[in-house]
């Protein structure tokens, strides 16, 4: 049966590297015979632009109809001065809350490759492999009540709710525990548990949770540690659990353990594994159109897709094999070059990396 995926390339770097990525699935199609549709539809400023709403119920009913969703990044300079209900990052956001993703896997690994890519020390880096679970439908990103308003003083002031309820924790932290039995077992809960009573909760219940999985050895730290711990010696994490907000946060900093943000793919599942897959990085608005963005993080997320939605590992294997080798080869786009390397724009990563696959 041919599954449908949609995709939605979104601004700025959003459509060069999803190009990219769809070369990937063309060849899949092609050459190893994955049975996938895709429709392209609009989100974020693009769709802003084209319709007045960065998130068109056209979009949604094709990311509802679809097996799976790829996604570029949306935002820019030029939508900033909008509303906030019709920016573009409203477009991502309501297809989360929408589709009920609210499990973000975010793998952070370094690909020994691009050791001296990352801006640490190689001893502190070499080795890399942590997964970042990230709540990705609650909390203080969607919490009510929130907005802008005059206090008696007449000051304007701005105000955003965190809040989660027990459930929204338990089904997030269920999925960590999962996640942490397949690596090396060990899940560091992230918090504030000793400033917000949100967070408190947060504690309490996923402790209630890890009963189910005595195998798993949880541990907890505050989130100001935990960034600290991130550059100080980050191989101390197996899988990271946080709240929304924290792992926006944290998952950027671990992508630059990685050499690069353009190196982070992710996913996001709903609770029958459903996904939407997209680099963690944004639309890059100071390179767009000079192609030279790096392909790779968006091509990860074809990956991700291919494992955890298409349930085809032997081919997620296959594509992530082939960026390995297109590393061993020493080609690097500009944010992961590093001297002795060779430099390539976009396109010729992409061709590249489909060239491996082919082989
Ligand atoms: C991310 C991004 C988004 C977020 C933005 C674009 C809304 O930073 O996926 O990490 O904050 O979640
Ligand atoms: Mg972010």
């Amino acid at each position: 049966m041919t599954q449908k995926i949609a995709v939605l390339a979104g601004d700025g770097i959003g459509p060069e590297i999803v190009a990219e990525a769809l070369k990937v699935l063309d060849t899949l199609r092609a050459d190893f015979g994955l049975a996938v549709e895709t429709e392209a539809g609009l989100i974020g400023g693009a769709a802003y632009d084209a319709t007045g709403t960065p998130f068109p119920d056209t979009t949604l009913k094709l990311a509802q109809q679809a097996d799976a969703v790829l996604l570029g990044a949306v935002g820019g300079p030029k939508w900033e001065p909008l509303d906030y209900s019709v920016r573009p990052e409203r477009g991502l956001l309501g297809l989360r809350s929408e589709l009920e993703l609210f499990a973000n896997l975010r793998p952070a690994i370094l690909y020994p490759q691009l050791v001296h890519a990352s801006t640490l020390k190689p001893e502190v880096v070499a080795g890399l492999d942590v997964m970042i679970i990230r709540e990705l439908t609650g909390g203080i990103y969607f919490g009510q009540p929130r907005g802008r308003r005059n206090n008696a003083q007449g000051e304007r002031e701005g105000y955003n709710t965190l809040i989660y309820s027990e459930s929204e924790i338990r089904r997030i932290a269920h999925i960590a525990f999962q996640v942490a039995r397949k690596r090396d077992k060990r899940l560091c809960s992230i918090d504030k548990a000793n400033v917000l009573e949100c967070t408190e909760l947060w504690r309490e219940v996923v402790v209630e949770t890890g009963k189910d999985y005595p195998e798993v050895e949880l541990s907890h730290m505050y989130v100001d540690n935990a960034a600290m711990q991130l550059v100080r010696n980050p191989k101390q994490f197996d899988v990271m659990l946080t709240d929304n907000m924290f792992g926006d946060i944290l998952s950027d900093c671990a992508a630059m353990l990685t050499g690069s943000i353009g190196m982070l793919p992710s996913a996001s599942l709903d609770k029958a594994g459903k996904g939407m897959y997209e680099p963690i990085h944004g639309s890059a608005p100071d390179i767009t159109g000079k192609g030279i963005a790096n392909p790779i993080a968006t091509i990860l997320s074809v990956a991700m897709m291919l494992r955890y939605t298409l349930n085809n590992e032997a081919l997620a294997d296959r594509v992530e094999q082939a960026i390995r080798a297109t590393l061993d080869e020493g080609y690097r786009t500009p944010d992961i070059y590093s001297e002795g390397t060779a430099k390539v724009g976009t396109v010729q990563m992409g061709d590249l990396i489909v060239r491996k696959l082919r082989a």
